[in-house]
């Protein structure tokens, strides 16, 4: 059996399956090529051409023992890896944290945050940093910044400590224990926040494969705005004058206008949607 052999029966199974995607891959075919790329040890931006070469029958093996345990775990691919990818970026992943999905990882690659910046921006803080994916991608961006990658999670923040360190950035990105901005320190730039922010309802409806990720990590109450609530009234204060929040709601736009109608943002365009990653200045939060 070649790898294409491989990943074209890896894809059926998934959907027949009814496996949930979502969590690093939108699709079967995807999520078929990480299997079993994964399994034979080979990397993710392999040649084509060499997919139609043979595989041994005990690599064969790995990968079908590996979609077999996706398919009747339902744990999501990455936590059985162990490694996640976002922006062309490894990340280590384990059940301890979200696993890194954010878009605002896109606005900070395409550059769509930069107009908004003041030039002499140095100070950025990742508020609800997870497994610090956001915290490390801001400062491969920045090479000059310094960055506060904040968690209510003692686990979570581990594994942020294990990412710092994976990408030798431990003397420019700090990893630290905050229930919200508790342990904030000084007056940032930049802030981005991916807050717990799913509505009690989808909660409810979640797929198998998330209900493996920290529920703090999701909920945000019944209209997915119990965290963001506190985080618009408290932002100002850790705020530079011309300081700006970057802000993920995902599909919340609707409990997110019901919540703060009059407060004025700009959205910021994503590939998931228009509507799905805020910025707010400060002076909007002020006034
Ligand atoms: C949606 S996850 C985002 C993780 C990471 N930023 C990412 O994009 O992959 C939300 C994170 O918020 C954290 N969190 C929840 N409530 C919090 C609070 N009150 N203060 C700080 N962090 C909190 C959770 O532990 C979780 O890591």
């Amino acid at each position: 059996m070649t790898p294409a052999e491989l990943i074209r029966h890896c894809s059926q199974a998934l959907t027949q399956a009814g496996v949930a995607f979502g969590q690093g891959t939108l699709s079967a075919n995807d999520e078929a090529a990480w299997l079993v790329l994964w399994a034979l040890k080979w990397p993710l931006d392999t040649d084509t051409d060499t997919l139609t070469f043979q595989v041994s029958g005990q690599d064969k093996q790995a990968a079908l023992d590996l979609l077999a345990k996706r398919i009747e775990s339902r744990q999501p691919l990455a936590y059985l890896t162990g490694e996640a990818w976002l922006q062309g970026i490894s990340f280590h992943v384990d059940e301890r944290c979200l696993i890194p999905r954010s878009l605002i990882a896109e606005v900070i690659a395409h550059g769509s945050i930069d107009p908004w910046l003041n030039p002499d921006s140095t100070h950025a803080l990742d508020l609800c940093t997870g497994g610090g994916s956001l915290a490390v991608l801001l400062a491969l961006a920045y090479p000059q910044w310094h960055v506060d990658a904040l968690d209510i999670s003692a686990d979570a923040l581990a594994v942020a400590q294990i990412n710092i360190e994976r990408h030798g950035l431990q003397d420019r990105v700090f990893a630290k224990w905050s229930d919200g901005f508790l342990h904030a320190d000084g007056k940032y730039d930049l802030i981005v926040c991916n807050p717990p922010y799913v509505n009690a309802q989808s909660m409810s409806a979640l797929p198998a494969e998330f209900l493996h990720e920290p529920e703090l990590a999701l909920s945000g109450g019944k209209d997915g705005m119990d965290f963001i609530r506190g985080l618009l009234q408290h932002a100002p204060a850790f705020m530079t004058d011309d300081g700006i929040l970057v802000l993920e709601i995902g599909h919340e736009i609707e409990h997110f206008c019901t919540a703060f109608p009059s407060l004025e943002v700009t959205y910021l365009s994503t590939s998931a949607g228009d509507e799905q990653v805020l910025l707010i200045t400060k002076q909007a939060l002020l006034s």
